[in-house]
């Protein structure tokens, strides 16, 4: 398999440089031949070459390349975010990943940030729509910088876009013994987006009669996400919301760094990316946890059919944490490439 490894900025490259120790570990072992492709796309990339990503970029990851690795984009020194918005939100909307799976499992209980609860309590999935919604930046200013200024940003829903979010959930929820699937909207306030999702999740919820469709407005998920996570299977929610609940979802699992996601487009080249940010603050200590990155890789293994491979960095990083093998945020002492090498060393043994 080839995979295209962007680790992009700040923590981005710490941990995926660790996601590669591993992946190099396990394909190893089970004699899997991967092709690991770095590319330098990046805020430092940017800034010497005036490119974001050069244009046959997503062309030549659509069609070089199985899958793609990603770290993290996001430099102070480029606050309009333009190279993140190219590579990363362009990735998306270019190669149609329109699946956004972002699975919150906690592996300890000694993690679980909410009283009495753990891990029974913190196991479902988010699919996050990935394509459209408010971030197709279609909008504009008038009069900016004045104080007369107008911000217009649309959010755009269209019946392709939720039909298959929406329907790929269900799919989900179906293979793999769900009972439940919960959409969330904001269909009592935006009356005419998110009828939309109103609509095509009635109608989908109904080709699936042995899976309990729920709804609840994002403002009480949220809530409930973090007063009984466990009523929660399946999530299905547009792009904004999706990012927003993630986020929790991460803490729910110990932190931003434990959580994986793929943008996914079935059959097609993904993407694959730890939940969190570069966390500028952090960059190039050997502080950051790994793990996020890690398990994205296991995600984007088990995506390509790589079952067996995925599985056992599933159980080296779950071992790893059971003893506490793990950097400052989730409780351990250790750092950044010492975590991965503990995990490679887990996957070899
Ligand atoms: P962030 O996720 O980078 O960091 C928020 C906080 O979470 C950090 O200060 C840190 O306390 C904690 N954290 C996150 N990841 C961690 C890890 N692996 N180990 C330990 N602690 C971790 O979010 P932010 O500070 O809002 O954003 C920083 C930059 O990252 C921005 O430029 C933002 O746009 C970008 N960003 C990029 C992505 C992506 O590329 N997928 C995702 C989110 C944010
Ligand atoms: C994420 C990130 C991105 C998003 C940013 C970097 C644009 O927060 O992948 O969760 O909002 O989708
Ligand atoms: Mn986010």
């Amino acid at each position: 398999m080839r995979i295209a490894v962007i680790p992009g900025d700040g923590i981005g490259k710490d941990v995926t440089a660790e996601a590669v120790k591993v992946l190099k570990a396990v394909t190893q072992v089970t004699g899997r031949s991967i092709d690991l492709e770095p590319l330098p796309w990046s805020a430092d990339y940017f800034l010497e070459t005036g490119i974001t990503l050069p244009p046959n970029g997503y062309t030549m990851l659509r069609n070089e390349f199985d899958a793609i690795l990603l770290g993290a984009l996001g430099d102070p020194r480029v606050p309009d975010n333009r190279h993140a918005r190219d590579i990363l939100l362009g990735a998306r909307f270019e190669l149609d990943l329109y699946v956004n799976y972002r699975p919150v499992r906690l592996l300890d209980d000694r993690l679980c940030p909410l009283k009495n609860r753990g891990r029974k309590d913190v196991n479902f999935v988010v699919f996050r729509e990935n394509t459209e919604g408010v971030y197709v930046s279609v909008g504009g200013r008038f009069k900016a910088g004045t104080e007369d200024e107008v911000a217009v940003q649309e959010e755009i829903n269209t019946f392709k876009g939720v039909n298959r979010i929406v329907r790929h959930a269900f799919e989900y929820a179906a293979a793999h013994g769900h009972k439940k699937v919960c959409m969330a909207d904001k269909s009592n306030a935006m009356q005419q987006g998110h009828a939309l999702w109103q609509r095509v999740f009635k109608t989908v919820a109904a080709e699936y009669p042995a899976i309990q469709a729920t709804h609840m407005y994002i403002d009480a998920l949220a809530m409930f996400l973090v007063k009984d996570p466990g009523q929660f299977e399946v999530v299905v929610t547009n792009n904004l919301f999706g990012d927003i609940v993630t986020d929790i979802g991460g803490a729910l699992q110990g932190g931003l760094g434990m959580a994986a996601s793929g943008n996914i487009h079935p059959g097609k080249t993904s993407l694959f990316e730890p939940v969190h940010g570069s966390a500028p603050p952090l960059a190039g200590k050997n502080v950051a946890n790994p793990i996020g990155a890690i398990l994205s890789a296991a995600l984007m293994l088990d995506t390509l059919g790589a079952t067996d491979e995925a599985a056992r960095i599933e159980a080296a990083v779950e071992a790893a944490v059971h003893q506490d093998q793990t950097t400052a945020d989730v409780g351990g002492t250790l750092g950044t490439s010492q975590v991965g090498d503990g995990i490679a060393a887990r996957v070899r043994a």
